[in-house]
């Protein structure tokens, strides 16, 4: 095994405007840092990609902290730790939390979300990073806590080929929904979502005409929509909502995050005349109950209830290049880069 003496980094070299491109970020060789009291230095495993790496790099950050030019930008990640400056912690430890686009980084063990340690297990280790991580335990709490899902409902997912909609609807089938309804781009991906993700239905958005699909489909309304996409749709779905129709917000891939400032939905009057609920999610909400969705889902993926769908590229090189993926073009599934195996 080659050790690597420098430590590869992918700075932000300029602000994107609109959507992101490869060449917002430079190509730097920097030292290998120490980790101080409390810190631990960990070594790069796996990069993960997410939509809300978009939402960071703007001014304002959203809900984390702006990437500065001149800085590492921000993913989730999973890596093993060199050095460390902190008791609960040892050297060869996997972990996983907010990481950056370098070999080596040190991690704070604290914050909105506490660096992980990871339990020796018998899955693939970036399965950490995908259905035991931010997207399936967002899919899990969303649709358990925040959909509330009641027998026989009627169920509609957006995004449903993404890290988190392709485990909503297997979620939601689980917990005893009726029908589950996936919305996907193309008629390919919505093969995919029936035949592997678990949804009866597919209604493709580039092509079908959404409102008539959602008419013939849910003709007593939609009981709970997991929404990823906002914008249009999420307008079209509230005029599909039963009565006491619950609906989660849980991103706005449509605006495509360029800027945290976003239009609402002009139908939101169907909020009060049909006594829907709404509600947000965000992970950290649910920091201190990580383990026990994780174990539930453990369950269904060994009852054959939640298939698991990876993308996974490799080489650190490519690390700029998969993120304007993610909003356009991706394949389903989590969306990787592995760029070192553990010693
Ligand atoms: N609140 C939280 O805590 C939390 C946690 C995780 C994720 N999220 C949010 O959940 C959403 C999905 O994330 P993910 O990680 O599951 O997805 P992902 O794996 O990154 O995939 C992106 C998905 O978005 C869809 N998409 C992209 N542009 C679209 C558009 N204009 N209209 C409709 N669909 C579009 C793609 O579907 P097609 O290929 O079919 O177009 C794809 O399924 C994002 O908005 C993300 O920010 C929120």
């Amino acid at each position: 095994m080659t050790t690597i003496r420098v430590n590869r980094q992918w700075l932000l070299a300029r602000r994107p405007v609109g959507s992101v491109r490869p060449d917002d970020f430079e190509y730097h060789e920097g030292q290998i840092p120490s980790p101080g009291a409390g810190d631990v230095l960990v070594r790069s495993l796996y990069f993960g990609y997410d939509a809300s790496q978009r939402i960071w790099l703007t001014e304002d950050g959203g809900y984390m902290p702006s990437i500065q030019i001149g800085e590492p930008m921000r993913s989730m990640g999973i890596g093993q730790v060199v050095e460390s400056g902190n008791p609960d912690y040892a050297a060869g430890d996997l972990v996983e939390g907010f990481m950056s686009w370098q070999d080596y980084v040190i991690m704070r063990t604290d914050g909105p979300m506490p660096l992980r340690k990871l339990p020796k297990a018998d899955y693939p280790l970036s399965w950490n990073l995908g259905v035991f991580g931010v997207g399936g335990l967002t899919a899990y709490f969303g649709v358990s806590d925040g959909l509330r899902i009641k027998p026989g409902d009627t169920v509609v997912v957006s995004a449903a080929t993404g890290a988190t909609g392709s485990l909503a609807g297997g979620i939601a089938k689980a917990l005893g929904a009726g029908k589950v309804i996936g919305i996907a781009g193309g008629p390919e991906k919505c093969r995919w979502i029936k035949e592997k993700a678990g949804y009866d239905e597919a209604i493709d958005y580039l092509n079908d005409d959404l409102a008539e699909r959602l008419r013939e489909l849910c003709p007593d309304g939609v009981n709970a929509y997991f929404d990823n996409v906002g914008g249009d749709m999420l307008d079209t779905l509230l005029l599909h909502m039963a009565p006491r129709g619950r609906v989660l917000i849980c991103g706005a891939m449509s605006s495509g995050y360029t800027d945290v400032k976003l239009q609402g939905p002009s139908n939101y009057m169907r909020i009060c005349t049909h006594m829907l609920t709404v509600q947000g999610i965000l992970l950290f909400f649910y920091r201190d109950r990580l383990e026990e969705g994780a174990a539930q889902m453990a369950r269904w993926i060994s009852e054959g209830k939640l298939h698991v769908e990876e993308n996974v590229f490799e080489g650190f090189e490519k690390a700029p290049e998969l993120l304007p993926t993610v909003f356009g073009g991706k394949n389903p599934g989590k969306l990787l880069l592995k760029v070192a195996d553990p010693s």
